[in-house]
């Protein structure tokens, strides 16, 4: 599918539930978040389906995310017919991993290649207080789980805030060396909850390289190198001979133009933008009864609105210029409110 810019879509994110067992300070706030009901909330047999659709239009990344996915019940066999699916080259995870220990090597056998584990400190006191209750023993846990199951490479999601996490960035660039793991450090947006402790929290990635200049090399790894799949939007330094560092800027550099993805919400809409309100209902027709055809139709029509780097100030005018790159980015599959309701939780990043 090629959208009206002339961007391949080729990558679908797909939220599987709204729900997180976490509360991160700029995800969700702590208390009266309201979670979906079941019935609004797709079925694995319709998540199938629409997968299917999208594989037969030219999508073949997938990637589960939430809220946090492996909240959700039998997960695993999601992975096991989403990978089974002709034509899917590849099932993804993103999750805060304080279940994986538990899960990484049913997500293995059910064919998921490989995770990327959001994780904001690892000082466990700290990231108590960032996840308002998380215990990152189980983080730890999860994490050599997945390694030793051979979901790798293992990226870690660090979103950086100011008077947060900022005093971390060596411990995190040594986790990465260390450990063999790719560290991305992303620039916090001011989305929902994040919009409180954006103006100040907010550290542009220049800044942190300029801070790293010590530790990194002189220049970041060219696309294809060091063997990153699914390079996305980072720009990645190696750090030791398997691990790196990579820079996740949707604030202050724009990479809408090279955006692929489509997302699929919880609630069984089709997001062509995380910033975009524009979707595109897929769930109504499915449970109609639609067949193959409208269901094409639908996905096509979400690629068709998928909005051009020019237009998304328009559509997010209280996000200004930060919303543009904001779209195509990583970062997100947390939390906030946009404008119309629909929690990031939902979309799923
Ligand atoms: N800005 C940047 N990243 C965010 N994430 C959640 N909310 C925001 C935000 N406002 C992150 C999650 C996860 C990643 C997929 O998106 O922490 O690591
Ligand atoms: Fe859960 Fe991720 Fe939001 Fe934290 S950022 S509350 S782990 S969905």
């Amino acid at each position: 599918m090629q959208d009206r810019f002339g961007r391949q879509i080729s990558y679908l994110r797909i939220s599987v539930t709204d729900r997180c067992n976490l509360r991160c300070l700029y995800c969700m706030p702590e208390e009266g978040v309201a979670f979906q009901p079941h019935s609004e909330v797709l079925r694995y047999e319709e998540i199938v389906r629409l997968a299917q659709v999208a594989v037969g239009l030219g999508i073949t990344r997938l990637r589960l995310t939430g809220g946090e996915p492996l909240v959700r019940r039998d997960v695993v066999d999601l992975v096991r017919a989403l990978s089974h699916l002709p034509g899917v080259e590849e099932v993804a995870l993103t999750t805060n991993a304080t279940l994986l220990a538990e899960y990484a090597r049913p997500l293995k056998e059910a064919g998921l290649a490989r995770v990327n584990v959001s994780l904001d400190s690892l000082r466990p006191e700290r990231y108590r207080e960032i996840t308002r209750g998380g215990d990152l023993s189980r983080v730890w846990a999860g994490i050599a789980a997945a390694e030793e199951a051979g979901l790798s490479p293992i990226k870690v999601n660090a979103v950086i805030v100011r008077g947060l996490n900022d005093d971390e960035l060596e411990d995190f660039v040594r986790l990465a060396a260390e450990r063999n793991l790719h560290v991305r450090f992303i620039e916090l947006m001011a989305l929902g909850e994040s919009a409180r402790w954006q103006p100040r929290g907010y550290v542009p990635s220049a800044e942190l390289k300029e801070r790293l200049a010590g530790l990194l090399a002189r220049s970041p790894l060219q696309k294809g190198e060091g063997g990153l799949p699914g390079a996305g939007p980072a720009e990645y330094y190696q750090v030791s001979p398997g691990g790196t560092v990579g820079f996740i800027s949707p604030v202050s550099n724009h990479f809408c133009q090279s955006c692929n993805r489509l997302r699929l919400t919880a609630v069984g809409t089709l997001r062509p933008c995380l910033l975009s309100e524009r979707e595109v209902d897929v769930k109504s027709a499915l449970r109609r009864g639609a067949d193959e055809a409208e269901l094409r139709r639908l996905f096509l029509q979400a690629v068709e609105i998928k909005p051009g780097k020019q237009e998304l100030p328009q559509c997010c005018p209280e996000l200004g210029a930060q919303g543009e790159a904001a779209a195509s980015g990583e970062g997100g599959a947390g939390g906030g409110r946009e404008r119309k309701g629909r929690l990031m939780s939902q979309i799923g990043g």
